[in-house]
């Protein structure tokens, strides 16, 4: 865990840009878990229906092709879409490993009960790590092995941080391991821009509420005193940087006092940036598994054009997509 110290100079540093921007860490309390869950389920939301779908689609043909020992799932969450893959490698009572791998500590060991119960024949070993800081895992599991970052997470880090994460990542690979990877893609053909926006403005509200409870974190964690009420969320196409971009948005002009920092003054209208979410095209895919040392290996796309999942590995074998 980063200091408190630490993480407190940088919350004022971020404070102090233009736009006013936070780590995106902070979504993440128990409250914000379930929310992002309830995200997940919105009609809005079709990323992970999309990913599911196309999932379900591929299993049987990447498990055959893979024939994986183990999965390690980064960002792991509640393991839903996992289950896709881990019943094609259990299938028929097979032996298997998978490391879920999240932040959130208590989520994580809850989900990894929750499996083994549902796969006697699954070892599960849970691990706590904060994916921004490099991926260490305690014990490196049996090759050929699925590493997985599903969920759009990847959309989540800024170009320079996906590249040094998933590098990070490729340095603990061998020969027959594999990096699975879900996008979300760019509107085009398949996607309008009002679909994908409206994923990040559901009607009912859940992502504002999850938006603004990372002020309640913040108040939580360094006795801050934001009033979420102040706040509105916004969300929209940042069509330049091809990204998502979440904000949170004062109503009107007030200040924040930051324990033992500057006061900070909100503008009425003014944004603070809490999240971004990448969007990609096959094009951008590729390169940025060649930037952390993989080969591209294959691309599908759900039907509407709307999600991808690629697979990248270390050899130099395999049809380029
Ligand atoms: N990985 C998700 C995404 O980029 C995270 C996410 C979905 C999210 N909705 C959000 C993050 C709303 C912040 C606010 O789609």
């Amino acid at each position: 865990m980063r200091e408190r110290r630490e993480e407190l100079s940088e919350l004022a540093r971020g404070l102090a840009r233009t736009p006013k921007t936070v780590s995106s860490r902070y979504f993440y309390n128990e409250r914000g878990s379930e929310l992002f869950e309830a995200i997940t389920r919105l009609p809005e939301y079709y990323l992970t229906r999309a990913e599911r779908g196309l999932l379900t689609r591929i299993v049987s043909g990447l498990i055959e092709e893979v024939r994986p020992r183990a999965l390690v799932e980064l960002g792991a969450g509640s393991a839903r879409k996992t289950r896709i893959l881990l019943d094609a490698m259990t299938e028929g009572g097979r032996a298997a490993v998978y490391v879920p791998v999240d932040v959130s500590k208590d989520f994580l060991l809850e989900t990894a009960n929750r499996l083994r119960d549902e796969y006697p024949a699954l070892e599960v070993r849970p691990e706590v790590a904060d994916m921004e800081r490099g991926l260490r895992l305690a014990a490196r599991p049996q090759a050929p092995c699925i590493y997985a970052l599903l969920g759009s997470t990847i959309g989540n880090f800024t170009h320079q941080e996906a590249v040094r994460m998933i590098a990070g990542l490729t340095s603990g690979m061998r020969d027959g391991d594999v990096f699975l990877l879900g996008a979300d893609l760019r509107p085009g053909a398949g996607k309008s821009l009002e679909a994908l926006e409206a994923a990040y403005n559901d009607a009912a509200g859940v992502t504002a509420e999850f938006n603004r409870n990372l002020l309640r974190v913040l108040n939580a964690r360094f006795g801050t005193d934001f009033d979420p009420s102040r706040f509105r969320h916004r969300a929209w196409y940042n069509a330049d940087k091809t990204r998502i971009e979440m904000h949170l948005e004062a109503l009107s002009a007030h200040a924040v006092a930051l324990p033992g920092g500057p006061v900070i003054c909100f503008q009425q209208g003014e944004t603070l940036r809490t999240e971004i979410s990448c969007k990609y095209d096959r094009t951008a895919v590729c390169s940025l598994l060649r930037q952390a040392g993989l080969n591209p290996v294959r691309w599908w796309t759900d039907e509407r054009g709307r999600f991808a999942l690629a697979l990248g590995n270390m050899t130099s074998e395999g049809d380029s997509p």
